[in-house]
């Protein structure tokens, strides 16, 4: 099966619109506010970020950071108070996640952030309980890309988005062990595939029941609901996104099943 013939039947009739905006390019907003140096992100990113809630003081994990535009956005939500740890398991990336961060944030925001490179599907083996707010911005099929790509569409095959979907439940559920009792996890993709948005919240909950539960999040000016969370699609968003968000919270008591 092709790419197009895969996401034709997920999004039927809409797929001609919403293929002919993801192979466009994405329009940048500027990120200025309270940074050394302007940053130019999607702003379909900047409202996932701020959705997380981050507030001075608090102890948040970003757990796939890099290259760091959201870290920019919550960094400048946390004032340089509080903790915020920066994560990313790939160095070539890091490099980068570091030259943001050192290039757009003032030295003191940036000495309060603590870069590290764990793999973010085992954290919870590690830290249970500690973070007040963890945002999980996952590898994903990244479909805006593939499609910018000759070469990685024809590459592509249906099996990328299941064993992404994988590694991305076993992310959530780490994170899930990392959150404090009654704190938040913001998951977010930048994919069209419903199995690595939707189909892992669901896995989450029926796995993890009891434990969490999922909504999407408020006051984003675009978009739409899905079953468990919101996605911004390019066709209908003025060229934002894709992106799919999902706010996680972990329950206060566990409650036995
Ligand atoms: C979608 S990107 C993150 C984008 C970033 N949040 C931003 O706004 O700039 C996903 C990141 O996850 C990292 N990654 C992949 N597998 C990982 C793992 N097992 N643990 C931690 N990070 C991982 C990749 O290197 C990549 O940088």
């Amino acid at each position: 099966m092709t790419f197009h013939q895969w996401y034709e039947q997920q999004y039927r009739e809409r797929w001609k619109d919403l293929s002919a905006s993801l192979a466009a390019e994405v329009p940048l907003t500027e990120l200025s506010n309270g940074l050394a140096k302007t940053y130019h992100l999607d702003e379909a990113s900047v409202y996932a970020a701020s959705a997380l809630g981050a507030l001075p003081g608090e102890r948040i994990l970003d757990a796939c950071a890099a290259p760091g535009g959201k870290t920019l956005v919550i960094a400048v939500s946390m004032q340089g108070t509080g903790s915020l740890t920066a994560n990313d398991r790939s160095s070539a990336r890091r490099a980068r996640l570091h030259r943001v961060l050192n290039e757009h944030l003032d030295e003191h925001t940036r000495n309060s952030i603590s870069i590290t490179s764990h793999d973010a599907s085992r954290w919870g083996l590690y830290e249970q309980n500690e973070y007040d707010r963890i945002l999980l911005d996952v590898p994903c099929s990244s479909e805006r890309h593939v499609m910018q790509s000759p070469k990685e569409l024809a590459r592509w095959n249906p099996s990328r988005s299941r064993r992404l979907a994988v590694q991305q439940f076993a992310m959530a559920a780490a994170a899930l062990e990392a959150v404090k009792p009654g704190g938040r996890i913001l998951y977010s993709t930048c994919s069209i595939s419903e199995l690595e948005n939707d189909g892992v919240m669901e896995k989450l909950l029926v796995r993890r029941a009891g434990r969490c539960s999922v909504t999407p999040p408020e006051g984003i000016p675009w978009g739409e609901p899905t079953r468990h969370g919101w996605i911004i699609l390019p066709d209908r968003c003025g060229g934002r996104g894709p992106l799919y968000i999902a706010v996680i919270s972990k329950a206060k008591q566990e409650q036995s099943l």
